[in-house]
């Protein structure tokens, strides 16, 4: 699959299969993930893969703020990964004098996180794996669900697996005019 095609193509699955998805594949889906750009290359991105029945369900019942549709989506996971990163690293350049104490405190932090979403998502993709992402999220309650070590913050939880029935439609975009300026 071709890098445009990959873009293009990839949708929020929210239904599948009920079946664990192979380690060898997300191994190799994270041989591709780890080439993600970072602040300073620091690789701040952490992967925890749950596999385990009574963990999703304990990620449905105190991870989503009760939000249905995380809640629904969850109910029929067997596989979320929780990315969280390293806190306090990304945004300073200590040689440099340059710390992440201006109105971008903790900013790149959480760039660095979306980055390595996507990077996964797509490399998830384009091995036959559907992902969503969710932002409605109760990240304290996660990290103590899945024992995160106390320097890490959770980023968001992605739902993945085997894709189930028709790959969605596009939802729709704004157009480009919309969305970018030439000056
Ligand atoms: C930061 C972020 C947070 C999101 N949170 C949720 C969520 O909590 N639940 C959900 O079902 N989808 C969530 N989504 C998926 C978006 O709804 C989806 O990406 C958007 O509607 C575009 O659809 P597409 O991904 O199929 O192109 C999230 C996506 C992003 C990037």
């Amino acid at each position: 699959m071709d890098m445009i095609t990959g873009i293009k193509e990839r949708r929020s699955i929210r239904k599948f299969k009920d079946e664990v998805v192979d380690r060898e594949l997300m191994n190799e889906i994270m041989e591709v993930t780890k080439f993600a750009p970072s602040w300073a290359n620091f690789q701040i991105a952490r992967y925890t893969f749950v596999e385990n029945k009574d963990l999703i369900a304990k990620l449905a019942h105190d991870g989503v703020k009760d939000f249905v549709y995380n809640v629904d989506t969850l109910k029929n996971a067997t596989n979320v990964l929780v990315l969280s990163y390293v806190k306090g690293k990304s945004g300073r350049l200590d040689d440099y004098g340059i710390h992440n104490d201006d109105s971008k405190a903790n900013v790149w932090e959480i760039f660095d996180a979306g980055i390595a979403c996507q990077t996964f998502c797509l490399a998830a993709h384009a091995k036959g794996i559907g992902t969503v992402v969710m932002g409605v999220i109760n990240d304290e309650a996660i990290s103590k669900i899945v024992d995160l070590p106390e320097n890490e913050s959770v980023a968001a939880l992605i739902v993945y697996g085997y894709p189930e029935g028709e790959h969605p439609a596009p939802s729709s975009r704004k157009s480009v005019a919309e969305i970018a300026r030439f000056k």
